[in-house]
């Protein structure tokens, strides 16, 4: 209802520019209609900002203020939940958090060895594992294997976590081939076609929940990062499609953008494997993230994260593609520089 109201309004102000600038266009009284547009404009942009600032409000203010467990996850999806990528970093304290909320979790990644000891972690809390070994990289070929092992398991929740990366920032003609196409199969491919293979069964149920991992790099394209930031612009674009067809299903589906999290993902830059204030490492982030999880639709996942990214997404996004070549630059530099190598 207030985001009708807010572009309705926004609409309505945009129609009073284009009519005060043909009217000014005809009339004498040009600089009073000017001053008249420039009011109007300002009032857009304040209604813009203030738009972000409710969303900010009520994405990571009250999910805070909704007692816990009044109705626990496994009670409003199902009991069982897939993690992809479940074997370190995010995925993994995903499927720790998850397990303590007694969901049984069905493990995807591509090495047994670490599959069987995070199995080994969950089933401490008293659920049940199921372990799929999927190399999710090479495409399509996988997925009849993942089908076969999942049908008769009533999936909930959906947490699509894997992703690739660049091993440190380059620019496009320094990206093989075959890296592109890992970071597409991973950050594309399985997120579209786990959605769609676990998806009819959710709708049949009339419940059920998607959780896209996304990133922060979603919001703007990211030079250095190019292919990673449009595979992230995929899934938002992907996740708030979805939501909106599936809306009177019963199925909730949630769109995650953490910024910068302490993991091996980021192992270009010792600051980021070494963790700060803005820098949360994977267990406090899935924590609080899967707290988010079921109450808000859109969010970075951590708070500090989500301060982060409305005063990022104020700025124009000319800027932010600036800022971000920079940054990532600067990432690069240290790269070569902790590696001993010179950049080109
Ligand atoms: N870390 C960040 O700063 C950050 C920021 C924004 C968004 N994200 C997103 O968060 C998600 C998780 O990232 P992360 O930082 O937790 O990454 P991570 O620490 O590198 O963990 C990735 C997980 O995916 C698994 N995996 C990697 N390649 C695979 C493949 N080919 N087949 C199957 N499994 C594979 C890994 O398995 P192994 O254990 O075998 O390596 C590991 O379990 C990604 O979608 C990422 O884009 C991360």
């Amino acid at each position: 209802m207030m985001e009708f109201l807010v572009y309705y309004l926004l609409g309505t102000f945009g129609l009073l520019i284009i009519y005060e600038i043909i009217k000014c266009c005809r009339g004498k009284e040009c600089i009073g209609r000017f001053l008249n547009c420039g009011a109007v404009t300002l009032l857009v942009i304040l209604i813009d900002s203030l738009r972000s600032v409710v969303e900010l409000i009520v994405s990571h203010l009250t999910p805070y203020f909704i007692p816990q467990d009044v109705n626990p996850l496994w009670k409003k999806y199902g009991n069982w939940a897939v993690v992809t990528g479940c074997t370190d970093g995010i995925g993994k304290h995903y499927a720790l958090e998850l397990a303590q909320k007694n969901i049984n979790i069905v493990l995807i990644s591509r090495n047994i060895d670490k599959l069987k000891n995070v199995a080994e972690e969950i089933e401490k809390y008293g659920v049940k594992t199921k372990i799929i070994v999927a190399d999710l990289s090479k495409g399509t070929e996988v997925y009849q294997h993942i089908e076969d092992e999942l049908k008769d398991i009533p999936v909930g929740i959906l947490v699509n976590n894997v992703g690739g990366q660049y091993d440190y920032p380059m620019p496009l003609c320094e990206v093989t081939l075959a890296k592109a196409w890992e970071i597409i199969n991973l950050n594309v491919v399985t997120v579209t076609t786990l959605t769609r293979m676990l998806l009819p069964a959710m709708v049949a149920r009339g419940q059920g929940a998607i959780v896209n991992i996304s990133s922060g790099s979603e919001a703007q394209p990211l030079p250095l990062m190019t292919v990673y930031a449009a595979t992230k612009a995929y899934t938002r674009s992907f996740t708030y499609a979805i939501r909106e067809e599936y809306a009177n299903k019963g199925i909730y589906v949630q769109h995650v953008s953490p910024l910068f999290v302490s993991t091996k993902l980021n192992s270009f830059s010792q600051r980021l494997v070494d963790g700060n204030i803005l820098v949360p490492n994977a267990a406090t982030y899935a924590k609080s993230a899967v707290y988010l999880l079921g109450r808000v639709s859109n969010t970075t996942g951590y708070w500090i994260h989500g301060i982060q990214y409305f005063f990022i997404t104020l700025a124009p996004q000319w800027m932010r593609i600036m800022i971000g070549h920079r940054m990532n630059k600067d990432f690069r530099n240290e790269h070569f520089r902790n590696n001993k190598v010179t950049a080109q």
